[in-house]
């Protein structure tokens, strides 16, 4: 770091307890690390503040930058994760780690107002608010920065989240806020690490619990690189809505999986009937064709789309297409097995069947999410 932006050494010894956590969660970032932590040190002078970057092993060495200036500040800290990707995670590991009573969430990119910290910070310590939300769509706010695409989604989704969570934030997407630490820990054992949505799964969650003030904000263009906001999002947010909805009994995880298995029923026709009525195999051989090709078209639409924020790469694909065909193969013996029992007491050939396939993807998707796509 130039000499002329090296901060003033802290003295630990007569330093004030920390006031302020700013959580960034950071991928692929490394070009704004040091903007946004200048933009810090100026917007929170007066003030006590720490910086976490959290970074999911950023290929682009988001956390070798982090790590310079941390051995400059001991204001400035880095939680480096790896095999694991996710926004929501990372803020909560980011401040489940923190000190100070209060902690912060930002974007890395400077999209988020950061001048806005002290007022926000003030409205916690005064206990006018247990948390606070920096918002797009109160007079004031605005997302100029927004596409057309992009405002007309993010104003969708809003709305769809305020009517299915009788949430009653006015930009409860919103990637800006500020709460208090020990609120925050008491929330955290319920809340999704999977998505983006973590003010939203915050809110929700507290069922009204919390105290919360919205204060306005622009939302600016991003500095260095690029979204990371994809079509998937969508995926994740419909996902924490209806978890949130079904008490966390139905994940989104498990539909998409039981959805793929529908597919697959689809492939397991379409390759038995063309092994055995257009290339005249043998029925047996026809049947475990359609089999085999069932279980690998599963097994990469899963590693595409259901597990995608763990997905298997490189050599990895082959073990894990091969620990799937085992577990699926287990399965397939279950879901015959529970037919059979269900058909013996009551001999509803739908019934029974229904019963063992249901059975079938429930032992497929509980024993591959432990084995093949098994968190790190
Ligand atoms: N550690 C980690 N892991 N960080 C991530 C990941 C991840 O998988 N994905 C994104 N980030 C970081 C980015 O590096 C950035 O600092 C921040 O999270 C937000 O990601 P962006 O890619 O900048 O998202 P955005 O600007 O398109 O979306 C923002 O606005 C949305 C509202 O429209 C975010 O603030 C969202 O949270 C917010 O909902
Ligand atoms: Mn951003």
């Amino acid at each position: 770091m130039n000499e002329a932006l090296r901060p003033a050494p802290v003295d630990l010894s007569t330093a004030m307890p920390c006031q302020l956590s700013v959580v960034v969660p950071t991928f692929n970032e490394r070009d704004n690390v040091v903007a946004l932590y200048r933009k810090l040190d100026a917007a929170l002078a007066g003030i006590a503040w720490e910086v976490i970057y959290v970074d999911d092993n950023s290929p682009d060495g988001t956390s070798d930058v982090v790590r310079k200036l941390a051995a400059e500040d001991p204001r400035v800290r880095c939680i480096r994760r790896i095999g694991r990707r996710g926004l929501s995670g990372a803020c909560i590991e980011g401040i489940l780690a923190s000190s100070a009573p209060c902690a912060a969430v930002m974007d890395a990119d400077l999209q988020h107002d950061e001048t806005q910290l002290p007022k926000m910070l003030a409205l916690l310590e005064s206990n006018a608010a247990e948390l606070v939300v920096g918002s797009r769509y109160i007079e004031g706010g605005s997302a100029a920065s927004f596409d057309s695409q992009r405002a007309g989604f993010s104003k969708l989704a809003t709305e769809l989240a305020k009517r299915l969570l009788r949430v009653e934030v006015a930009d409860p997407m919103s990637g800006f806020f500020m709460i208090r630490r020990d609120r925050f820990e008491a929330l955290a054992p319920e809340l999704s690490t999977q998505g983006f949505k973590i003010l939203l799964d915050v809110v929700a969650t507290a069922h009204g619990s919390l105290r919360i003030t919205e204060i306005p904000y622009t939302f600016g263009a991003r500095l260095h690189g690029e979204s990371k906001l994809d079509s998937m999002v969508a995926l994740d947010f419909l996902g924490l809505v209806l978890a949130k909805l079904t008490h966390d009994i139905i994940s989104l995880r498990f539909l998409l999986f039981a959805l793929v298995g529908s597919v697959g029923v689809v492939v397991h026709f379409t390759g038995l009937f063309i092994a055995h009525e257009v290339l005249h195999w043998p029925f047996a051989q026809s049947q475990a064709c359609g089999a085999i090709l069932a279980m690998t078209s599963n097994f990469l639409l899963n590693n595409f789309l259901t597990y995608r924020d763990q997905r298997l790469k490189g050599f990895g694909i082959l073990r894990g297409l091969l620990l799937f065909y085992l577990v699926c193969s287990v399965g397939l013996l279950a879901n015959v097995g529970v037919a059979f029992s269900v058909y013996d007491q009551e001999p509803i050939w739908w019934l029974a069947g229904a019963a063992g396939a249901l059975m079938g993807v429930v032992w497929n998707y509980a024993v591959s999410s432990l084995f093949v796509w098994r968190k790190r």
